[in-house]
C-alpha cells in the first residue's frame, strides 16, 4: 500500500492526492484521505482506483493543512468503500492509515468487540484507530504518546500514520518492517512510503529505522524508538529527477520503460571495472576471503526477480563452479534450508521492499549466511540489511510489470558471477574479459532490437483473442519462457505457461490443440548447437499437433524459418547472455496484447508493484 502525510502552510488535500498518484503502483484497490480542518477531522474514501476518489473529492470541499492519504492493496477484507483507509475511531476524532499486516488483529478485535466497540470494516488495520482512542482515554498525553502505547501491542509488519482532531498540525507515524520516509521541507514536512510521493516538493529525506515513531509538524521532525527514547533516522538526498517518473509522451509507463532498457542496461554496466579490470560491487561488507570461502549459493527472490535468479544460476554455476540453487522467497525460510557461514545468499529485488524477500534475507542472516543484494532502489530495506550490494541503477520503474528491472538485474547477476569467478580465480576466470566485452555490447543490441518491433506489435493483435499461450525454452531459454508467460498472465489475463521444452512430452504437450500459440526460444546455432537441435525437435513435436509456432531465434539462423509460423530474430549474443535479447519481444508482445484487449497496462488487476506483506 502507499501512504502519504503532510503538514505545512498549504492546503493538504492536493499535495496528498498528488502523492498518492505517484504511489498508486503500490496498490490501487481503493484510496482515501483524512484532513484536519480547524479541529474537525474529515475523511473521504472510495473503492477502486484513485480516479474514483478524486471524483468523490470533486463534490466536497476539504481545506486544512494537515492530512494523510492511502492507496490500498487489499489483504484483510475485500476492496470495498468500507475497507478503504483511513479508518476512524468510534468518536471520529482519530484517523489511521496502515501498510502491512497486523498479525494479532483477531485477538485485538475480539478484545475491542468485547468492550463494546463496533467495527466499521473487515480490515486488520481498524483495530489501531480504536486502540489509539482507548489509549487517549486512558491518559495518553497526546497522539504520539498514544501511538507508542499502541504499537507495543501490535505484532506483524506495519507502517502507520495517524492524525487527531484535537491536534491540528501534527501527523504521527510508526514503522516496523514496512518502509517510511520523511520529506523535510521549509515550513512543511511530509511522510510517505517512498520519496516519489514528495519529490516535487523536497529532495531532503530521512529514512526511518526499524521500530521508530515519528511526529511531524510544519517545522519539526521528532523521532523516538517505541519506548520513547530520542532516536534518529538516516538522512539522504534524492538525486533523481521527478521527471524520471513521468510518462514522457508514452501511453503507458511500461512502454516507456521497455524503451529505456538500452540506457538502463548501460547504466548498470557503467563504471564497474577498476583500472586493473576487476569488477566492483557498490557496498561490500565482506572480504575477498569471505567470497573465496563460499561453497554454496542460494538466489532468493519473487516474481520477475525470481526469473532473473533462474537465469543467473546457469551463468554463476558455469563461471564459478559453485553449486547454486534458486528459491522463491516465500518458500525459503519455511523449509529450513541448509545454510551456514560459507553460504552466499543473493537476494534480488527491484523495490528492495518485498516482504517475502526481506523475511528470507533475515532468515539467512540468522543462520549466519552472507547476503548479497541486487536491488534497484537505493537505501531500501533489502540493501540496508545485506552484507554486500550491487545496485542495478535502472531508474524508477513505475509499471507494475517489471521490464527494465529484469534486464538490469540480469546484467547485475552476470557481474556478480564474474566478480566471484575473479575473486576465486577459478578455471573460467579467463573467460571474464571476453564476457565483459560481450556484455558491454548488449545495450546497443537491445536498442536495435527495439527498433524492429513492428512485426511483434502486429502479432500481438493476432494473438489477442487466444485463450492459452504456451512458452518453451531450454537452458537459459527456459526461465525466459517462464518470464514471457508471467508477463502475459499479469498484463493480458490470458492463461499462459512456460515449460522446459524437453518436459513437454512428459505431460504439457496434451494442452496443444489446433492453433494453440507456442512461443519458442531458440538458442544460438553457434557454440552449444546441440541445445538448438533439441529444441528444434520440440518445435516440430508441437507443430505436428497443430500448434502455431512463434519462434524467437538468433539473426542468421536461417534454417529455423521452416519450423516457424512466425519468426522473430534477435541480435546474436553468447548463449548465457541471450536472455537480455530474447526477453524483449515477449515484453512488447504482452504489453501490446494487454492494450489491444483494453486493459490497464501499467496497473493490472489484483496486483501491486511492491508487495510489502508476506
Ligand atoms: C510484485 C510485482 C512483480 C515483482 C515482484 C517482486 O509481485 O508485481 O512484478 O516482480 O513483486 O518485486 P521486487 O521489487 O522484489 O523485485
Amino acid at each position: 500500500c502507499g501512504i502519504v502525510g503532510y503538514v505545512g502552510g498549504r492546503s493538504a488535500l492536493g499535495i496528498v492526492v498528488d502523492g498518492l498518484r505517484r504511489l498508486e503502483y503500490r496498490g490501487y484497490d481503493s484510496a482515501g484521505v483524512a484532513i484536519i480542518e480547524g479541529d474537525v477531522l474529515r475523511s473521504v474514501k472510495k473503492a477502486g482506483k484513485l480516479a474514483n476518489l478524486e471524483k468523490e473529492l470533486g463534490e466536497v470541499e476539504l481545506t486544512g493543512s494537515t492530512g494523510i492519504g492511502h492507496t490500498r492493496w487489499a489483504t484483510h477484507g475485500g476492496p470495498t468503500d468500507r475497507n478503504a483507509h483511513p479508518h476512524l475511531s468510534t468518536d471520529a476524532r482519530v484517523a489511521v492509515i496502515h501498510n502491512g499486516i497486523i498479525e494479532n488483529f483477531a485477538h485485538l478485535r475480539a478484545e475491542l468487540t468485547a468492550a463494546g466497540i463496533e467495527f466499521a470494516s473487515d480490515t486488520d488495520s481498524e483495530v489501531v484507530a480504536h486502540l489509539l482512542q482507548a489509549a487517549l482515554a486512558d491518559g495518553a498525553t497526546d497522539l504520539t504518546h498514544a501511538m507508542r502505547t499502541v504499537v507495543a501491542r501490535l505484532e506483524g509488519a506495519f507502517t502507520l500514520l495517524a492524525v487527531r482532531a484535537e491536534e491540528p498540525g501534527v501527523v504521527v507515524g510508526a514503522r516496523r518492517n514496512s518502509p517510511l520516509v520523511v520529506g523535510r521541507g521549509v515550513g512543511e514536512n511530509f511522510l510517505a512510503s517512498d520519496v516519489s510521493a514528495f519529490i516535487e516538493h523536497t529532495r531532503d529525506a530521512v529514512e526511518l529505522g526499524q521500530d521508530q515513531v515519528v511526529t511531524i509538524t510544519a517545522d519539526s521532525i521528532e523521532i523516538t524508538d517505541f519506548d520513547g527514547a530520542a532516536s534518529t533516522g538516516t538522512d539522504f538526498h534524492v538525486d533523481w529527477d521527478a521527471s524520471a517518473a513521468e510518462k514522457g509522451g508514452y501511453d503507458w509507463f511500461m512502454l516507456k520503460e521497455i524503451d529505456e532498457q538500452p540506457h538502463a542496461l548501460a547504466d548498470t554496466l557503467r563504471g564497474r571495472l577498476t583500472d586493473s579490470g576487476e569488477i566492483m560491487l557498490d557496498e561490500v561488507r565482506l572480504t575477498d576471503q569471505d567470497l573465496r570461502d563460499v561453497d554454496k549459493i542460494f538466489i532468493v527472490a519473487c516474481g520477475t526477480s525470481f526469473n532473473t535468479g533462474l537465469v543467473a544460476k546457469y551463468a554463476i554455476e558455469h563461471w564459478t563452479r559453485i553449486p547454486c540453487e534458486v528459491e522463491l522467497a516465500s518458500e525459503f525460510r519455511y523449509r529450513d534450508p541448509v545454510l551456514d557461514r560459507s553460504t552466499l545468499v543473493i537476494v534480488i529485488s527491484q523495490s528492495g521492499e518485498t516482504m517475502d524477500t526481506i523475511m528470507a534475507l533475515r532468515h539467512a542472516k540468522g543462520q549466519k549466511a552472507r547476503v548479497l543484494a541486487i536491488c534497484n532502489t537505493n537505501g531500501s530495506t533489502i540493501p540496508r540489511e545485506s552484507d554486500a550490494v550491487l545496485y542495478t541503477r535502472g531508474g524508477p520503474e513505475v509499471a507494475v510489470a517489471s521490464t527494465k528491472a529484469f534486464l538490469t538485474q540480469l546484467a547485475a547477476c552476470y557481474l556478480v558471477g564474474l566478480h566471484l569467478a575473479q575473486v576465486r580465480g577459478v578455471k573460467y576466470a579467463d573467460e571474464v574479459g571476453a564476457v565483459l566485452a560481450e556484455l558491454q555490447a548488449t545495450p546497443d543490441k537491445v536498442a536495435r532490437l527495439l527498433s524492429e518491433m513492428t512485426p511483434v506489435r502486429q502479432l500481438a493483435r493476432d494473438l489477442s483473442a487466444a485463450p492459452t499461450v504456451l512458452f518453451i525454452g531450454r537452458h537459459v531459454g527456459y526461465p525466459v519462457a517462464l518470464e514471457g508467460a508471467l508477463k502475459l498472465k499479469e498484463l493480458a489475463y490470458i492463461h499462459a505457461e512456460g515449460f522446459a521444452a524437453g518436459e513437454l512430452k512428459h505431460g504439457p504437450i496434451a494442452l496443444i490443440d489446433e492453433g494453440t500459440p507456442v512461443i519458442c526460444v531458440v538458442p544460438s546455432p553457434r557454440g552449444r548447437s546441440i541445445l538448438r537441435d533439441k529444441i528444434v525437435s520440440n518445435i516440430q513435436e508441437v507443430r505436428a499437433r497443430g500448434a502455431r509456432t512463434i519462434v524467437i531465434a538468433e539473426e542468421g539462423d536461417l534454417d529455423v524459418a521452416q519450423f516457424a509460423d512466425d519468426l522473430i530474430y534477435v541480435p546474436a549474443t553468447p548463449t548465457l547472455l541471450a536472455p537480455l535479447m530474447t526477453a524483449v519481444p515477449m515484453q512488447v508482445l504482452a504489453a501490446e496484447i494487454a492494450a489491444t484487449r483494453g486493459h490497464d497496462v501499467d496497473q493490472p488487476r489484483n496486483l501491486a508493484k511492491s508487495v510489502t506483506v508476506e
